[in-house]
C-alpha cells in the first residue's frame, strides 16, 4: 500500500483538477489503483505523484481510472418523462420567437448513453421533425469514453432497463455477437468532445446556447466548492429560462441559488434563475 501522506497528496491533486473526491470507504481501492499504476510505470508512488503533478495526461489518465463510469440508456425514467413534457413547452416558446434550433448538453456523458437517449426522446417526440436544427453535445473528461461514445457500440450492460424488451433493442440497435451498435438515425444530431467541466476553457463557444443541460450522477462525487464552480459554468451555458437536470440524489438547490427547483412527473429538475444571484 502507499503511505497515507502520498495518498493525501494524490487526493488533493485529483480534487483540484477534476473536482472529484472519494468517500472514506473508497480510499482503500483508490490507494490500490495508484499503487498498481505506479508499478505498471515502474516508478515509486512518490515519483508517480511527481509525474501526475507535472504532466496533465498522466493525471487525467489516473482520474479516468478512478472516476465512476456507471451509466446506461434510459436511466431514471421519471426525469426523462419530465424532459419529454418540457420539449413541448420549449418548442411552443421557440415557435413564438421564430427560432428553430434545440440544443442539449450532456455534461459528464461517459460513453454517450445519456446523450443518445436524449436524442431518441427528442426524435420520438415528433415535435422537431422538419426544419429544426437539433444538436445534442456530450462532454466528458475521459477521452476513452468519448471515443467509445463516438463509436456508439455497447455491451448489454448499457441497455439494462431496455434489456427485457426485445422490441426496444431491435428498434434502436443492431446486435452482433452480444454487442449492440446504435442505428444510424438515432446517432444523427449527436456529437461529443473531451473536456474537464471544472475548466473554463471547456465552455468556450458554448455560452447561452443550451435549452437543456443534463449533469447527472457527477455532483455526488464533488465537494460543494466544485459543485458551485461547475454549476456556475452550466448556468452560463443555458439560455434564459433553460432547464438543468441533476441526478436524483443531488439536490442542487442546497448548494447554489442559481437554479430554482421544479417538481414534475415524479422527478425534480431546475430552471435557470434570474441573473444577479450570488454564486
Ligand atoms: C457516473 S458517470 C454519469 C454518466 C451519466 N451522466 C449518467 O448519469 O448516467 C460520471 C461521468 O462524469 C465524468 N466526469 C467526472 N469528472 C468530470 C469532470 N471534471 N469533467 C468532465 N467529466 C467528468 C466521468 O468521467 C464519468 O464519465
Amino acid at each position: 500500500m502507499i503511505t497515507g501522506q502520498i495518498l493525501e497528496k494524490f487526493l488533493r491533486l485529483i480534487e483540484g483538477h477534476s473536482g472529484l473526491s472519494f468517500r472514506h470507504e473508497k480510499l482503500f481501492s483508490v490507494s490500490a489503483r495508484i499503487k498498481e499504476e505506479a508499478e505498471r510505470l515502474s516508478v515509486s508512488p512518490e515519483d508517480y505523484y511527481r509525474m501526475a503533478l507535472g504532466q496533465k495526461d498522466v493525471l487525467e489518465k489516473l482520474i479516468c481510472m478512478l472516476a465512476n463510469q456507471e451509466t446506461y440508456f434510459f436511466r431514471e425514467r421519471p426525469q426523462l418523462s419530465a424532459f419529454g413534457e418540457l420539449l413541448r413547452r420549449v418548442k411552443a416558446g421557440k415557435q413564438k420567437k421564430g427560432e428553430h434550433s434545440l440544443r442539449v448538453l450532456s455534461a459528464g456523458c461517459a460513453r454517450g448513453e445519456e446523450a443518445y437517449t436524449l436524442n431518441i426522446i427528442i426524435m420520438e417526440s415528433g415535435h422537431f421533425l422538419w426544419g429544426w436544427d437539433i444538436n445534442v453535445l456530450g462532454v466528458d473528461i475521459n477521452r476513452d469514453s468519448v471515443d467509445r461514445a463516438k463509436k456508439a457500440v455497447y455491451t448489454g450492460n448499457s441497455l439494462r432497463p431496455s434489456k427485457k424488451n426485445a422490441e426496444d433493442i431491435s428498434r434502436y440497435f443492431d446486435e452482433d455477437n452480444n454487442l449492440y451498435a446504435l442505428k444510424a438515425p438515432w446517432r444523427r444530431n449527436v456529437s461529443f468532445m473531451a473536456g474537464n467541466l471544472l475548466e473554463e476553457k471547456t465552455y468556450s463557444g458554448l455560452g447561452g446556447a443550451f435549452d437543456f443541460v443534463f449533469c447527472r450522477n457527477l455532483f455526488i462525487y464533488m465537494p460543494d466548492e466544485a459543485i458551485r464552480k461547475v454549476s456556475g459554468y452550466l448556468y452560463d451555458c443555458l439560455t434564459p429560462g433553460g432547464y438543468l437536470f441533476a441526478g436524483t440524489s443531488e439536490p442542487l438547490n442546497e448548494k447554489t441559488q442559481l437554479f430554482s427547483p421544479v417538481r414534475c412527473c415524479d422527478s425534480v429538475f431546475y430552471i435557470k434563475a434570474r441573473s444577479g444571484f450570488k454564486r
